[in-house]
Formats: C-alpha cells, structure tokens, sequence
C-alpha cells in the first residue's frame, strides 16, 4: 500500500504499546506509519528506543506551562510530522478540550479496563477488589470526557488467583500490545471502504420517519413519503465521474449556499456532477474524521425539505418539548 495513514504516538513512560505499535507497522502491508514518537518527558524510555528505530522524536516537559499551552506545543510537533492520527499510549496527561475537539475521530487511546468500567486509575486494583472474574483492555476514540469516547475494540484478560495489580497489569499489556495495532490499522482503514461508510450512512437514514431505499441510476437512494409519491433525500454517490469522493448528496437550500460550501470548504463539499445544478451538494465520506454528527444534521434537512407536511409537523411539535 502506498498511501499509509500517519499516526503520531504520544506516551509518557515505558511506551510498550508503542513498540507494539511501531513492530507491527513494519510487518506486511500494515495500513499505518508511525511518523513521531512524542512525550512530555524526555526521559521517558520509548523515546530511546524510537530514536533507535529511525523515528522522528519530540520531547516537551509540562512543567510550568498551561494545560492549553503544553497541549499546543505537542500539536504542533504532531501536525510537523504530518501526522493524520494521534495514537495516546500511556500518555498520562488529560488534554484541553479544544485539541481533543481538533481531532475528533483521528485520537485513540488505550485504558486498562472493560469500559465502561473503571474509568481513570488504578483499574487492576479496582478490578481485583470488586471481585471480577476478568479485567482487560479497550481502545476508544478520544472525547472531552475523560475515558468516555466510542469504545472501538477490547479484550478480556481473566483475574487469576493471588493476583496483585502487578501480576494483572502484566498480562493485560501483553493483552495490549496484541490489541491496539490491530484497532489503529482497523480504525485508520474504515473511512475508505465504501461497504462501512454505506452501512453507517443507511443506518442514519433509515432511521427517519418514513424513509426507504430505493436505487437509483445504480447508486443507492433514501426517499420519504411512500412507495407512489416518494421523493429521494439523500443518495450515496461511491466515486462518480471521475471524482475520488465517497460522498452522501443531500439538498441546500440554494445554489448560494452551495457554491459557498465548496468553495469556504473544499475538503467535506462538493458540487457533484447533475445533481450540483439543481442544488444537491456532495458531503465527502472518505476522509478521515468524518463529524457524523454532521452529516446526520445533513439528512435531517434534506429529508426534512422533501418530507410532507403530516411528518415534519409531527416533527416541530416534538421539537418543541
Ligand atoms: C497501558 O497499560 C495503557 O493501557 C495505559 O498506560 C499503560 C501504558 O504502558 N493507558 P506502556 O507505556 O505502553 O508500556
């Protein structure tokens, strides 16, 4: 693969996650590089062995600085190395929410739990003195709330007799280090295969009143309002005419406001051939940190511009509680 997506790993001590993550990038065909390695301490021991193994480093103690100003400066060595991820691994800082915010969809982290539970430290412990018959290890993506974000994968790892959270902790990084190269290269994979973008746009779809699917010049559709009198929201357009995009079409309000998206954003919108002149515009699906939030906003309105006047009044009087 030619076009491998750049993660930037950042840690704060022994950083065997991110050997973990850097030996697996170097096997086969593995859909991630890491670019840097980046720690607010410059002692931390992964950094020494990254450097050994030719990968650009950065070193930024906190101390003294503001959370937002620390959180800048590791910003920018991250978008210096051109990186498309941030990948935490051990990384004992909590970040600012605007840098979280910047990298929604592209931040993953690795928290020695089952979440949702035992958010925070001293999970083994925690685990052990509950009772539990296991432990174990998720990959999330990163959002404000501190170990809250979309749990992407997790592994069980069984609590054995005379465990201590050593003896536990142990058998979980090994866990670990099996993990979280295959959740990064699964996560920096999915916005660029059709099948998962589809799957994920049909199900924000179907899930408005009275919508259905229909194809339509092979590609398909959602339309609302009936079998007879139905009129199309929104189609999923997988690289048409010549365009690299996979992108949902949904409509604007006007020709204006269309040409003003593309041209003030040029990498989500599009003007998509035939539909662009009776105003539908191209949302770009396949790239990295899709707002699916967004896009959700996006079918809402288009559906919601088509949809008859039974379903939207439905709509505004359940708006309004
Ligand atoms: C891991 O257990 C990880 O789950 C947690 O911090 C630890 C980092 O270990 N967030 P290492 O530095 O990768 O060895």
């Amino acid at each position: 693969m030619t076009d491998k997506s750049k993660i930037a790993v950042l840690i704060s001590g022994a950083g065997t996650n991110m050997a973990a993550l850097v030996y697996a990038s170097r096997i086969g065909d593995c859909p991630y590089e890491v670019v840097l390695v980046a720690s607010n301490d410059a002692q931390a021991p992964g950094l020494a062995l990254a450097a050994a193994e030719g990968i650009a480093t950065f070193a930024h103690p906190h101390k003294g600085m503001t959370r937002e100003a620390h959180d800048a400066a590791m910003e920018d060595a991250v978008r210096q190395a051109g990186a498309d991820y941030i990948v935490l691994a051990g990384y004992m800082r909590i970040l600012s929410d605007g840098f979280v915010e910047r990298w929604q969809g592209r931040m993953l982290n690795i928290h020695p739990s089952l979440l949702p539970l035992y958010k925070g430290l001293d999970t083994h412990a925690r685990a052990i003195a509950a009772g539990d018959t296991h432990g174990g290890t998720s990959v999330h993506l990163v959002t404000p709330e501190l170990d809250a974000g979309e749990v992407l994968a997790q592994v069980r790892v069984p609590i054995v007799a005379d465990d201590t959270p050593e003896s536990l902790a142990e058998r979980v990084k090994l866990a670990e280090h099996q993990l979280y190269p295959r959740a990064v290269a699964e996560c920096v994979s999915r916005w660029r295969d059709p099948a998962a973008l589809l799957a994920r746009l049909r199900a924000l779809a179907l899930a408005l009143p009275e919508s259905d699917e229909r194809e339509s010049h092979g590609s398909p559709g959602f339309r609302v309002g009936g079998e007879k009198t139905g009129k199309y929201f929104a189609y999923f357009a997988d690289q048409h005419h010549g365009t690299p995009h996979i992108a949902l079409l949904a409509r604007t309000g006007s020709m204006d406001e269309l040409l003003n998206l593309v041209e003030s954003q040029p990498d989500v919108y599009f003007k998509p051939a035939y539909y662009g002149a009776s105003g539908w515009v191209g949302i770009i699906l396949n790239r990295p940190g899709v707002d699916w939030d967004e896009v959700a906003e996006w079918l809402h309105r288009s559906w919601r511009s088509v949809a008859p006047k039974r379903l939207t009044r439905m709509m505004d009087i359940a708006d309004e509680f």
